[in-house]
């Protein structure tokens, strides 16, 4: 198993971090509504009950750590967004909030009963240290649970993302390399990833989730507002060919129009546990 990494580890590092600095109150915005639906599968993959410690690394607005607390554990959260930080704190002032680098944590090794990564560990220059760093603070036995999303496909709102711009978009050379945001997708990927870094009882299952949006352009500000990679990959597009792919996003949504009016996206995940 080869896990991919940037080949331009710091300026990839930099670029993400400046992105969710940028767009941390529009991911709170548009993607809450979508990663709250991967809470409760991934505490109960990491086992997460009452009086346990819990590690939730990636941790955005804090709402993984809200929700472990809500269950009775110890939550804390680490961020290397300093302003996501200040929206997890004024969200959940009771809950104690890191500022830090998932691929160093600051903390002692065999410190915790869990740790979560919800839709974090694609975003990493170097995922395979992420992932012995998680492993690292966990006490032996604990769980490791984390969330990816699934492959771009034809009934998927990723896929019709990136079928728009796979056909009006420019490859954007400008941006600093990054792994594959979808290695983890492919089958047995994130399997054969969490054995690999040496986890054990290694369990992986899809989950379906779905957007719920008043409007076609709805999916558009998701993309533009709430998102880093696939946000620069469309700002790095002439105004134009832009345009072309923003039309194409919304358009495509149509075949997710409900009965009631609004559009009903689906967007899968996988949530993939392992025991230290
Ligand atoms: C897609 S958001 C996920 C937020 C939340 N966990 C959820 O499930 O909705 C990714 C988060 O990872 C953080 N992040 C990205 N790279 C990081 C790194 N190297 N170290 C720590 N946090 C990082 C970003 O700041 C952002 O808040």
């Amino acid at each position: 198993m080869t896990i991919q990494v940037s080949n331009e580890p710091d300026d990839f590092f930099s670029f993400e971090h400046d992105g969710w600095e940028e767009v941390c109150d529009g991911y709170e915005q548009y993607f809450l509504p979508l990663t709250r639906q991967s809470v409760t599968p991934l505490l109960d993959a990491a086992r997460v009950t009452t009086d346990l410690n819990l590690l939730d690394v990636c941790t955005g607005s804090g709402l993984i750590a809200a929700a472990a607390a809500e269950r009775g554990a110890c939550a804390v959260g680490l961020d290397f967004s300093a302003r996501s930080l200040d929206i997890a704190r004024r969200n959940y002032p009771a809950i104690e909030f890191h500022e830090g680098d998932v691929q160093a944590l600051p903390f002692d090794e065999n410190r915790f009963d869990a740790v979560i990564c919800g839709y974090g560990i694609i975003h990493v220059p170097d995922p395979a240290i992420a992932l012995a760093e998680m492993k690292r603070v966990l006490k032996p036995g604990a769980r490791l649970a984390l969330s990816v999303w699934q492959a771009p496909a034809p009934d998927n709102g990723y896929g019709l993302v990136f079928d728009a711009i796979n056909t009006h978009a420019e490859p954007a050379t400008a941006l600093p390399h990054g792994p594959d945001f979808f290695q983890f997708s492919a089958d047995g990927k994130l399997a054969a990833a969490l054995e690999f870094s040496g986890l054990t009882d290694i369990e992986v299952d899809p989950l379906s989730q779905t957007w719920d949006l008043d409007a076609p352009a709805r999916f558009v500000d998701c993309m533009l507002q709430g998102t880093v990679r696939t946000r620069g990959l469309l700002l790095a597009q002439s105004e134009p060919v832009r345009r072309r792919v923003l039309t194409a996003i919304a358009a495509g949504i149509e075949p997710y129009k409900s009965a009631a009016g609004g559009y009903q996206v689906p967007m899968p995940a996988l949530i993939g546990s392992g025991a230290k």
